[in-house]
């Protein structure tokens, strides 16, 4: 303007950014981008949209941005963000996220410690695929193929490792990246994500488990300044209020979350859901049939337990009085399906040996698992629940690329 000049100054510690006014020649060098440091005066605002500004006394520019700059003062798509990597974090939308996680991450530190689960960390390169789904990315050094001396991969799932934790220190829990060699172009698959998992001693039932899962939920909800940040930084009134829905429904629910077994699930949909692809039983939930359940049926999210054990994978212990479905479960959310999967584990020695037989799987280099079960064995069960997926209920992001730094999946590893 003729008489003052403003900019937007922030320094990503929250979605708000500084008012800072200054005479117009002062401006002539700052650009959209630009890093500057500016001293003076903290004042009362005239604007409406702001509380207090900054009039300007000193000015340096630390580090100027060329007018090709390729944030600007707009609305960006996602898509283009993400073509972006070095920048789009410094979007307001996307930092609320990076904020929220790093909050999120604390509250799960917090949940677990208050329940006496011991923080431990599993690694990254093992020999075995927990899942069994052959979804692996190999590991090898670039000039000896055979490091290991037998085949290595990035794992899917701590889960065994946690088991072996679990065995000494009765409860324990860990976040780290999982691999994951998917093709599926979704929004909600990524090659690498962080998985949170606990794995618990002692458990009596499956519902044992799935009540840690949901109180770790609420654990972890946006609460107070951080609640504040992912609204503001969310453009469309109309996102805003899903979003806040979505926290005062798992907030206000005094009562349990609905549990539901497969077969009852699969009879629901069969009555209500017909537009669906047919489902018979035995056949395993797509993502259509998940979101129907979480967001027609019971509109939050809802477990569903004893699927067919033909679905799942060996460790997984059978229902109580039945072969034919597992002591398993899956949570569901609105929108997104999946949002947590875990089970009891089978803890008997001959039991776990005939399901692997019946898998065909090799369990001579299996000695370190199946040996939990032959020397003081304990009922045991636990879960995961992929951090990115719950980041984009909880924020409101539609694609899981954008609940991640630096998102990968197939054909994208851009950096
Ligand atoms: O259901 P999954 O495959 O379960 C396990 O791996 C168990 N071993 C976990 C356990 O019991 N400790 O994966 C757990 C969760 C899923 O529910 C989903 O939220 C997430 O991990 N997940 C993914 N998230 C992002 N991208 C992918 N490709 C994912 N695959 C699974
Ligand atoms: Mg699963």
């Amino acid at each position: 303007m003729k008489r003052v000049a403003f900019a937007d100054v922030s320094d990503g510690t929250s979605e708000r950014s500084l008012m800072v006014v200054m005479k117009p020649d002062e401006s002539r060098d700052l650009s959209t981008g630009a890093c500057v440091e500016i001293s003076g005066l903290l004042k009362p605002s005239q604007g409406a949209k702001q509380d207090l500004e900054l009039e300007a006394q000193k000015i340096k520019t630390l580090g100027a941005a060329s007018a090709d700059y390729p944030l600007q003062k707009k609305y960006h798509t996602p898509e283009f963000l993400r073509s972006i990597p070095q920048f789009r974090w410094k979007s307001t939308r996307n930092s609320s996220v990076l904020r929220y996680r790093s909050y999120a991450h604390e509250q799960l530190s917090k949940y677990f410690s208050e329940n006496l689960f011991t923080h431990v960390q599993s690694p990254v390169i093992t020999s075995s695929d927990c899942e069994g789904a052959g979804e692996v990315f190999q590991v090898r050094a670039q000039d000896s193929p055979d490091f290991f001396g037998k085949p290595a991969y990035l794992t899917v799932s701590s889960q065994l490792h946690l088991e072996v934790y679990a065995a000494a220190l009765s409860r324990v829990w860990n976040m780290t990246p999982a691999f994951r060699a998917e093709e599926s172009d979704t929004n909600r698959h990524l090659s690498e994500f962080w998985m949170v998992e606990a794995e618990l001693a002692f458990t009596k039932s499956l519902h044992d488990v799935t009540s840690v899962a949901e109180a770790m939920i609420r654990g972890i909800l946006p609460r107070g300044l951080i609640a504040t940040d992912i609204i503001a930084s969310i453009r469309d009134p109309e996102r805003q209020e899903m979003v806040q829905k979505r926290w005062e429904m798992i907030e206000n629910s005094d009562h349990e979350w609905p549990r539901i077994t497969y077969t009852e699930a699969v009879e629901t949909l069969q009555r209500e859901a017909t537009h669906l692809r047919k489902l018979e039983w035995g056949d395993d939930l797509g993502s259509e049939h998940e979101k129907y359940l979480a967001g027609n049926v019971f509109r939050g999210p809802v477990f569903i337990t004893d699927y067919p054990v033909d679905l799942k994978p060996f460790y997984m212990k059978r229902s109580v009085g039945t072969e034919k479905t597992a002591a398993c479960f899956d949570l569901l959310v609105p929108e997104f399906g999946e949002l947590i999967g875990g089970s009891l584990r089978e803890d008997d020695y001959d039991v776990l040996m005939a399901n692997m037989e019946k898998l065909g799987m090799d369990a001579t280099d299996m000695g370190w698992y199946t040996d939990l079960r032959k020397y003081g064995s304990f009922p045991h069960g636990g879960y995961g629940m992929g951090f990115e997926r719950w980041v984009c209920y909880a924020c409101g992001v539609d694609n899981i690329r954008d609940a991640i730094g630096f998102p990968r999946w197939a054909g994208s590893c851009s950096c």
